[in-house]
């Protein structure tokens, strides 16, 4: 899986690297897997699972790869997270993919591969929606950094060796002190990023961010067209960071509406409302019945708030407005500089 690239381009210097070696090597995004299953592997076959870190853990469409893979009869597989690699002035600083790489490899293990190494891998940070991007001279330093650190990891492998640093052990311990973040990410965070793309003023209408979507998700509704990010929007950054006229933002300034309508009053009314029904009196105060109870009304509010966002920033003077307050406005945007659209069509 692969966003804006960063995975992608390790992915093909590990192929490039078995090819050199005589060796077959098929580079495949985890979508496909759900049209064309993955083969029941061979002997001597090497899985390798490559994906960005979200949220100090593996993205949910590679959980579903791999729960979809087939079972591993032995073969041998190898599990690799790029992540938020930073450089401030001479200082490089690590990102953290927590309990990614070891969830991935305890689910393969669990079908029957037989994990040989975990590797988490700086790449530039792609997270736009958050912070701007690095510049060209930090971007091209952070990945020549990876690139020897990937090859080496892959070498050893091809080698017969077994790659488990005592870094990953370290980011897996962290990752189950932030479990409780990726798990908010997992089941609620990530609808809520969604829900806070939109299109500037600056958008033609071209449409070639729904067309590049890795997952199908982004939409165009509307006339004049205009992009619409459903539900399912995994937050991979690619549309934010490929589209030609830079007019995909994240709303900050919507995000504090959207939290406060989520949050606090379609939910508490609701709750309110059901405790004084007598005959709910009993299942509205039981805290599971209160916990999906908000959990199912704050998706259904992040629905609504939504889909009424996106027909007012249709509006000259609401699209403005939105545009001048969030912060994404000023940030650089970011892709692995040598992936083009069609390098992810490949
Ligand atoms: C929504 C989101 C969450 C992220 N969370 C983390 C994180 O928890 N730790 C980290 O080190 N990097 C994190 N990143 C950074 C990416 O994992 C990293 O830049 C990765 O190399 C992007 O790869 P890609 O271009 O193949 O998608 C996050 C990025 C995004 C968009
Ligand atoms: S947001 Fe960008 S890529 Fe998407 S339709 Fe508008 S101009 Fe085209
Ligand atoms: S809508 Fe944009 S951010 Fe969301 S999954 Fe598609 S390309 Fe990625």
């Amino acid at each position: 899986m692969s966003g804006t690239g960063n995975t992608l381009r390790v992915a093909q210097w590990l192929a490039a690297r078995a090819r050199a070696r005589g060796l077959a090597a098929d580079v495949r995004d985890v979508e496909t897997a759900r049209v064309a299953p993955l083969p029941r592997p061979e002997p001597g076959d090497l899985l390798g699972v490559l994906m960005p870190t979200h949220a100090f853990t593996a993205p949910w469409p590679v959980l579903r790869f791999v729960l979809r893979a087939p079972f591993g009869h032995g073969a041998a597989a190898f599990v690799l997270a790029t992540r938020a690699g930073t450089k401030f002035g001479r200082v490089n600083l690590p990102g953290l993919e927590g309990t990614g790489l070891y969830l991935v490899a305890l689910l393969l293990a669990l079908k029957g591969w037989r994990v040989r190494g975990v590797l988490g891998l700086d790449m530039p940070s792609n997270w736009t929606a958050c912070h701007p991007a690095f510049g060209p001279a930090a971007v091209a330093d952070i990945i020549g950094r990876a690139q020897p650190k990937a090859e080496g990891f892959f070498g050893a492998l091809l080698a017969g060796r077994l790659r488990f640093g005592a870094g990953s052990c370290i980011a897996l311990a962290l990752g189950v002190l932030l479990a409780p973040v990726s798990l908010g990410y997992l089941v609620m965070g990530r609808f809520y990023l969604a829900r806070l793309f939109f299109a500037t003023e600056r958008c033609t209408g071209c449409g070639l961010c729904a067309r590049s979507c890795p997952f199908g998700v982004l939409q165009m509704r509307g006339q004049p067209p205009r992009p619409y990010w459903t539900w399912a929007c995994e937050s991979c950054m690619r549309c934010m960071n490929y589209c030609p006229e830079r007019a995909v933002e994240a709303g900050h300034s919507w995000a504090i509406a959207l939290f406060y309508l989520a949050h606090l009053p379609l939910a508490a009314w609701l709750l309110h409302a059901l405790a004084q029904v007598a005959v709910l009196a009993g299942p509205a105060t039981n805290p599971w019945v209160v916990f999906w109870t908000r959990y199912g009304l704050q998706l259904l509010a992040l629905a609504v708030a939504y889909a009424g966002f996106w027909w007012l920033v249709r509006v000259p003077f609401f699209n403005r407005l939105f545009a001048w307050t969030t912060l994404t406005r000023w940030y650089r945007r970011y892709r692995e500089p040598g992936t083009t659209l069609e390098d992810f069509r490949k």
